[in-house]
């Protein structure tokens, strides 16, 4: 058999039914009409932001990255609970715009915005993070020609990555952001250009767990912050110190220490260096906010044993889960999270594997865990489904289409 990932805090069962946002995730199979299913639980993003914001010193604010989950009822959510987004691309922008989030509380990054992009966001009054210097100088031109004042800020290529990170994001040759030793030229260049300059961004990873990794990074951001704005001798008015914070997925992942984050970082803002003492600080996050407060639902409809072996088949799949499958950004496949949802209290009794309806060995949901027997029609759940599922996925692969979602 093999072990299943840690299934997140705050799930509990209704008559032996796994619960979301108060209900037997049966109710919502119902109210859907359909499955596969996405639930987001409210309360679940709520308590996460609430604890986040106990743990970190009030000086730092707190973004989303929209691309974690851009489900337009979530961002609505979002909305109440954050002071900004980050979004990556015109598609983004199109969402945020319509979730009527205040522009000036946006800023984008990502490499190779086209000209539309950055004529949209700098009509907008988006903040854009720049991610090269001939993205600066497409951004200016189209400043002058638009006759609008771009907001710009310098995204920087640093020259450290976040130690233990399942995405390391700096650190060498990356194609993101400027990297470290051009960025004061450049800072000189906009500022004396008229541009309402912003300040940086540096992402160094995400997806890591270590707190003491992570409380690394972000003093040697601020270091490189302090020391990239002494060189330029222009203020910086704000500072993004990325993000990285990550979840647990797999077997023996631990969630991060937040306290020991949120302590480190206290510190620092209390010894900050002369060239940011008037700076504002956030960061951004996208899967610690949201990843673990959905569950992906799928319906068991065959059940069959081959050469030994117990395949529950479902209506789901990588289509709309591609990461659970192992397919998107990991080496060695390992089991997310996952349960017999209709049968959530009930003990382990048999091996057994949970595959997608697709037509390819790589569809598969949950493999050799331990689960207890079920059959066609029960619900199965697959855990921290809340960031790069729906958005993340094949959907159209096979024609299958996308799941429902729902905010609970
Ligand atoms: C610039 C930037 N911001 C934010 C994120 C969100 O990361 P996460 O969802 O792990 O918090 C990413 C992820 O790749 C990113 O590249």
């Amino acid at each position: 058999m093999k072990p299943l990932g840690p299934v997140p805090a705050g799930y509990d069962a209704i008559d032996g039914v796994l619960a979301v946002g108060g209900r037997p995730v049966t109710y919502w199979a119902e109210q859907a009409g359909s499955t596969p299913l996405f639930l987001y639980s409210i309360a679940h993003v709520r308590k996460r932001v609430a604890d986040l914001r106990a743990a970190m010193p009030e000086r730092l604010a707190l973004h989303y990255a929209v691309k974690a989950n851009p489900y337009p009822p979530l961002l609505s959510l979002m909305t109440q609970l954050v002071d900004g987004f980050d979004i990556a691309s015109g598609g983004e922008l199109e969402i945020v715009r319509q979730a009527g989030i205040a522009p000036n509380t946006v800023s984008f990054a990502g490499p190779g915005k086209r000209d539309a992009e950055l004529e949209a966001a700098i009509r907008a009054g988006v903040t854009l993070n720049l991610e090269s210097e001939g993205e600066a100088a497409r951004a200016l031109a189209i400043g002058e020609r638009t006759g609008v004042i771009p907001r710009l800020a310098i995204r920087i290529n640093p020259d450290f990555d976040l130690k233990g990170s399942g995405m390391k994001m700096g650190g060498g040759a990356k194609p993101f952001g400027i990297d470290a030793d051009r960025v004061p030229a450049l800072v000189r260049q906009l500022a004396g250009s008229g541009v309402e300059w912003r300040g940086f961004h540096i992402f160094a990873g995400s997806q890591a767990l270590d707190a003491e990794a992570i409380a690394e990074t972000q003093a040697q951001a601020l270091d490189l912050a302090a020391r990239l704005t002494g060189e330029s001798g222009v203020p910086l008015p704000h500072c993004n110190l990325g993000g990285g914070l990550g979840i647990p997925y797999f077997p023996g992942d631990k969630p991060v220490d937040l306290a020991l984050v949120g302590e480190r970082l206290a510190e620092r803002f209390e010894h900050l260096p002369d060239a940011l003492r008037d700076t504002a600080f956030c960061i951004e996050l996208g899967r610690y906010l949201v990843g673990e407060a959905g569950v992906y639902l799928a319906r068991i409809v065959d059940r069959k044993v081959s050469h030994g072996e117990v395949f529950l088949i479902t209506d789901g799949g990588l289509h709309h889960q591609l990461a659970a499958s192992g397919n998107f950004g990991t080496v060695v496949r390992r089991n997310y999270p996952s349960a017999i949802a209709t049968r959530f209290d009930a003990p382990a009794e048999e091996e057994a594997s949970i595959v997608g309806c697709l037509c390819t060995p790589l569809d598969k949901l949950a493999d050799k865990g331990g689960f207890p027997r079920a059959d066609v029609g029960d619900l199965v759940a697959v855990f921290c489904a809340g960031a790069y599922g729906a958005s993340a996925s094949p959907a159209s692969f096979l024609g299958q289409g996308p799941a429902v979602e729902m905010l609970v």
